[in-house]
C-alpha cells in the first residue's frame, strides 16, 4: 500500500467528522440530478475514489452495473458494509492512475473529492485513465475541492476581524488562524493535514486539465457548501458559503 493509501485508510473510521460533506440537505449539489438524467439500467457507472460509499446506493438504484474503485482498504471496507445486499456493485481496490481493467467499459464515471492526487503528473495520469475508461459518448462528472474558496473564506474572516477593530497585521493573523492557513500551500494548491496530501483546484485548472486529458464540453459550477461545516459561521452566515467545484465533461 502506498503512503497516501495508508493515510486515507486510516481516515476512514472518523470520515464524517473530518471531511466536508457535499450531500448535506442545505448544499446545492447538481450531481444527483445530472446522474439521474444520464442513468439507464443498460449502463455502467464507475465511482472512482468511492471512499466510504455515500453515492453508491444511489448509483446502484439508477444504473444496471456499478464499479467502485478506491486504493484505501479502510474506505472500501466501510463502503462494502454500507452496500451489503446491493447485488449490482463490484468493488475494485486500485489506483486512479491505473484503470486499465475498466478501459472502454464505463458509460458514466464519477469522482467526488477524489481527484486530489498531490503530484500533478499523477493527477494528469488519473484524468487520462478516466478518459480511457469511457465508452464513446461517455460522461465524466465530479466535484473537486476549491482553493479559491479558501481565499474567499479568508477574505470574509479578514473583514470580520477588521470590523472587530483589529489592526491589519492582527486581522491577517486572525484570518489565517481561522482559515487554517498552516495546512495550505496556496501557490500550488496543496493541502497537507494528518499525513494526507491533497490537491485543491482553481476553476481554470479544472478546464485546463480536463481538456488536456481529452475531455470536451466541460461545464463547471459551484457547489455551495453548508455553513454548518465551517467555524465562524455565526458571524459570516449572511454571505454565500464557501464552495467546491462541480464539473461535467464528455469523452
Ligand atoms: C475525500 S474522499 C471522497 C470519497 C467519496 N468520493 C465521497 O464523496 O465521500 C477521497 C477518496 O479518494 C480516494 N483516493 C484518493 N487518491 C486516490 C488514488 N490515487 N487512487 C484511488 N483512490 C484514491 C481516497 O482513498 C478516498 O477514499
Amino acid at each position: 500500500m502506498t503512503d497516501q493509501a495508508k493515510h486515507w485508510s486510516e481516515a476512514a473510521e472518523g470520515y464524517e467528522e473530518a471531511f466536508i460533506d457535499p450531500y448535506l440537505p442545505d448544499v446545492r449539489n447538481p450531481l444527483r440530478p445530472a446522474l439521474t438524467a444520464l442513468a439507464a439500467k443498460t449502463k455502467t457507472a464507475a465511482d472512482l475514489g468511492c471512499g466510504i460509499g455515500p453515492l453508491l446506493p444511489f448509483l446502484a438504484e439508477q444504473f444496471g452495473r456499478v464499479v467502485a474503485v478506491d486504493f484505501a482498504e479502510g474506505m472500501l471496507a466501510r463502503a462494502r458494509e454500507r452496500c451489503r445486499g446491493l447485488t449490482n456493485i463490484e468493488f475494485q481496490p486500485g489506483e486512479l492512475t491505473d484503470l486499465t481493467q475498466l478501459a472502454d467499459r464505463v458509460d458514466v464515471a464519477v469522482a467526488v473529492n477524489s481527484l486530489v492526487l498531490p503530484d500533478t503528473g499523477a493527477l494528469d495520469a488519473a484524468l487520462s485513465a478516466v478518459h480511457a475508461t469511457l465508452r464513446p459518448g461517455g460522461h465524466f462528472l465530479g466535484i473537486v475541492p476549491a482553493i479559491d474558496a479558501v481565499h474567499y473564506f479568508t477574505m470574509l474572516l479578514l473583514d470580520r476581524a477588521k470590523r472587530a477593530g483589529m489592526p491589519d497585521s492582527k486581522a491577517r493573523q486572525n484570518a489565517a488562524h481561522h482559515a487554517e492557513h498552516e495546512y495550505y500551500d496556496f501557490a500550488f494548491g496543496d493541502f497537507r493535514y494528518q499525513g494526507l496530501q491533497q490537491h485543491f483546484w482553481q476553476p481554470f485548472e479544472v478546464r485546463y486539465r480536463l481538456r488536456r486529458a481529452g475531455f470536451h464540453r466541460i461545464r463547471l459550477s459551484k457547489v455551495h457548501l453548508s455553513w454548518q461545516q465551517f467555524g465562524c459561521a455565526r458571524d459570516l452566515g449572511d454571505e454565500p458559503p464557501p464552495w467546491d467545484w462541480y464539473f461535467h465533461a464528455e469523452r
